[in-house]
Parts: structure tokens; C-alpha cells; sequence
């Protein structure tokens, strides 16, 4: 059997986005069908629309998702029809070598599902992230569904599929922040922002927020800055500085994705302190640093994919906190919007207007 759903599909490079009829296999083996409830728009899915990740179109777009499970192929035994779910694009594999030493968040064999959503009339979609969430049915791998309190709500619970978990485990994670540590962040969008949140979590005393709009700024201390600088005004690293006793911070976090914000980052930690970059740069961008710089300052300098997460492990774990109200998800959700709104939400992305557009289904 197949289903035809509603679905937001990008036809070609930087072509507004569509809403189109699309057909959906039964899950075979391995599989399941999921009912999407909400679903955010992450910058990522921009990209793909612009032809910045790959050539693959017609693209399904949407991967920050949370839904129901409707079915499931016969082998499946972790996930059931009913099961309230976050849908995520690291499903391990088990078998790959850094599964195999036990690291897999490191995966180099994720799953999807192996069967194709087309358009009606056959074309083969390739959904973003091997997900395609801005439908009101999606096919996934069993592996990327993660089965969540059902208390949570969607528009929340899905951002963690994506934006939110990259950010609070480039602080958890990735960067290891500890008690007592100085943190900032560098550029306050969804990501930063949930970056901000993540450090608060892990024990940060001081968590300095650096971004060139004020409204970024405000809802980073809403999530637990401690300090802000608009480093339109002021320099990033002397600010920095000047707020951890002139030694810099223990962990900084790009979440802008560019190489004048992380030599800021490079340059506003402390000796043999850490910086991690989250944002995710373009192929021609070029990063020239002193090496003695480098060997010299000592330390880490690291990249997080994804927050370093592992489903199965955090997004259980983060809802706990998100429904105990220790962690505001909710403060993400800068508007909820139909499914027939993504074109407009990404014109609100680009201007800085939001956090995170959410469609909700
Ligand atoms: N590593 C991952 O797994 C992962 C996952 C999701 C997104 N990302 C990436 O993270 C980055 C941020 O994503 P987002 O959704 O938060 O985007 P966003 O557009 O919402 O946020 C970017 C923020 O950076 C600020 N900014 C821009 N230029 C700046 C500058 N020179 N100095 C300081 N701040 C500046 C903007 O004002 C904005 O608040 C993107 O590059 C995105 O692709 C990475
Ligand atoms: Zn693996
Ligand atoms: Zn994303």
C-alpha cells in the first residue's frame, strides 16, 4: 500500500519551495512510517534548497521533527504504532568502526529508509537528511525515531532532532563544559542560543553571549547568559577578555560559521582552553592563523556534528529536563506556522527575525 500526503518539495536550485501531492511506501523492512506533528525550519534546509549541499533534486525538506509512529515494517521491534517520537538523522549502525570502539556518535554508516517517496508522477525525492518532515507522513529508518514522553509538546520536542541538540551538545558534548567553567558563544541564533542553554546545564558560572543583534542577545539571557556583548559595537575579544579577568573563556563556541568569528573564538579563550565550531562554514571560506598561535595557546580546537549526540541516549533524557522545566524549549519557538508557510519563514530566517519558524500539522 501507499500513501499520498501533502509535502513541501524544493524542484530545483533557489526555486521557491511548492506544496505537492506525494507518495509514500508502506515501511518495509527496517522502516516506519511516521505522522509528522511539527516540524521546525532549520537553516540547513535553506541550503539544500539552494543547491549547497548537493545536486540531489527534487528535495523533501524538514528534518527537525517530532510525530507519531503509524506503522513499522515487520522486523521492527524498538519503536510501535503509537509511539510519540522525535525523528533523527544519526539512526548508527552498529557495525562501523567507530561504533565498534564505542563511540557512536561518530557513525560513519547512519541509516534511512531504503525504500523512495516519489513524486505522483514517479520522480524519486531525496528527503533532507534522509528525513523529509514538511509532510504530513514521512518514511524514515526504525533507528531514527526516538520514542519521547509523550507530555512534551511536538513543536518543541522536534526542534531537539536538529538546531537545539547540535547546539546544547556542542556545550555538553562536544566542549565538555564542566561546574564552575566560563563559556561563551558566538552568534546567537537556534543553535547559539540553545549552545547557552546547554552550558547552563552542564554547570557553567559564566556564560557570555556574542551576537550583532540585540534581539538575539535578549533571548540568550532569557536561556541563561549571564553576560552579553554586541560585538557590532565592541570587539569580540577584548570584550570576552575584559569579563573573565583578561584570561579568556574556557570554552568557546562558534555557532556562526565564518572565519572572522572563529578567530574570535580562537583568540577569546583562555590558555589550553577549548573552542568548538558548531556553525557550518561554506567550501570557499579560508581560515589563515600564526601556527605558533596554535601551539603556543594549547588547548583544543574541535568541530561538532550534531552535538556529538546520540538519540537514543539524549533526547529522552533532554525532554525529562524540558518537562521538569529545567530546560525552556518552548523559548525556541518563535512562531508556529501551516505547512504552505515555509517559503515565508525562510525570508523571517534570513532577516534574523526568528529563533525557529515551527510547522505545526
Ligand atoms: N554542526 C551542526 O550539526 C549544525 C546543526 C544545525 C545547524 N548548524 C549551523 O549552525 C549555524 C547557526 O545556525 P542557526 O540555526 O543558529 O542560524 P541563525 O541564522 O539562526 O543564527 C546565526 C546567528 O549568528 C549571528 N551572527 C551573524 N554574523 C555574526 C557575527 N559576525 N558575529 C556574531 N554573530 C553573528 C546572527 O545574528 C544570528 O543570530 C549555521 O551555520 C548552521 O548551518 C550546525
Ligand atoms: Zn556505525
Ligand atoms: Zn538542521
Amino acid at each position: 500500500m501507499t500513501h499520498q500526503v501533502r509535502a513541501v518539495v524544493a524542484r530545483g536550485k533557489g526555486a521557491p519551495v511548492s506544496l505537492e501531492t506525494i507518495i509514500v511506501p508502506d515501511p518495509g523492512p527496517g522502516e516506519a512510517l511516521v505522522r509528522i506533528e511539527a516540524c521546525g525550519v532549520c537553516h540547513t534546509d535553506l541550503h539544500y534548497r539552494e543547491g549547497g549541499i548537493n545536486d540531489d533534486f527534487p528535495f523533501l525538506l524538514g528534518h527537525e521533527a517530532a510525530g507519531v509512529v503509524e506503522s513499522v515494517g515487520e522486523d521492527v521491534a524498538d519503536v510501535a504504532p503509537g509511539d510519540f517520537v522525535i525523528l533523527n538523522w544519526r539512526a548508527v549502525c552498529g557495525q562501523c568502526r567507530a561504533c565498534l570502539r564505542g563511540r557512536p556518535w561518530y557513525c560513519f554508516d547512519t541509516h534511512n529508509a531504503k525504500q523512495k517517496m516519489t513524486l505522483t508522477d514517479g520522480t524519486e525525492l531525496s528527503p533532507a537528511l534522509g528525513i523529509g518532515a514538511f509532510a504530513e507522513k514521512t518514511l524514515v529508518a526504525a533507528g531514527q525515531c526516538t520514542k519521547v514522553d509523550r507530555a512534551a509538546s511536538a513543536a518543541a520536542a522536534g526542534l531537539l532532532g536538529c538546531g537545539v541538540m547540535a547546539g546544547i551538545g556542542a556545550a555538553i558534548n562536544t566542549g565538555n563544559v564542566g561546574r564552575g567553567d566560563s563559556v561563551a558563544v558566538i552568534g546567537c541564533g537556534g543553535v547559539g542560543a540553545a549552545a547557552i542553554a546547554g552550558a547552563g546545564l552542564a554547570g557553567a558560572a559564566k556564560v557570555i553571549a556574542v551576537d550583532i543583534d540585540d534581539r538575539k542577545l535578549e533571548t540568550a539571557k532569557k536561556l541563561g547568559a549571564t553576560h552579553t556583548v554586541n560585538s557590532k559595537d565592541v570587539d569580540a575579544v577584548e570584550a570576552i577578555g575584559a569579563l573573565t579577568g583578561g584570561f579568556g573563556a574556557d570554552v568557546v563556541i562558534e555557532a556562526v560559521g565564518r572565519p572572522e568569528t572563529y578567530k574570535q573564538a580562537f583568540y577569546a579563550r583562555d590558555l589550553a582552553g577549548t573552542v568548538v565550531l558548531v556553525g557550518v562554514p561554506t567550501p570557499e571560506m579560508k581560515l589563515e592563523l600564526p601556527l605558533l598561535d596554535v601551539f603556543g595557546r594549547g588547548g583544543a580546537l574541535k568541530s561538532s556534528w550534531y552535538g556529538d549526540c546520540l538519540p537514543s541516549r539524549d533526547f529522552p533524557m533532554l525532554i525529562d529536563l524540558y518537562l521538569q522545566g529545567r530546560l525552556d524549549l518552548d523559548a525556541f519557538v518563535t512562531e508556529t506556522i501551516a505547512l504552505d508557510e515555509v517559503e515565508k519563514a525562510f525570508e523571517r530566517m534570513h532577516h534574523g527575525d526568528v529563533l525557529r519558524s515551527v510547522v505545526v500539522l
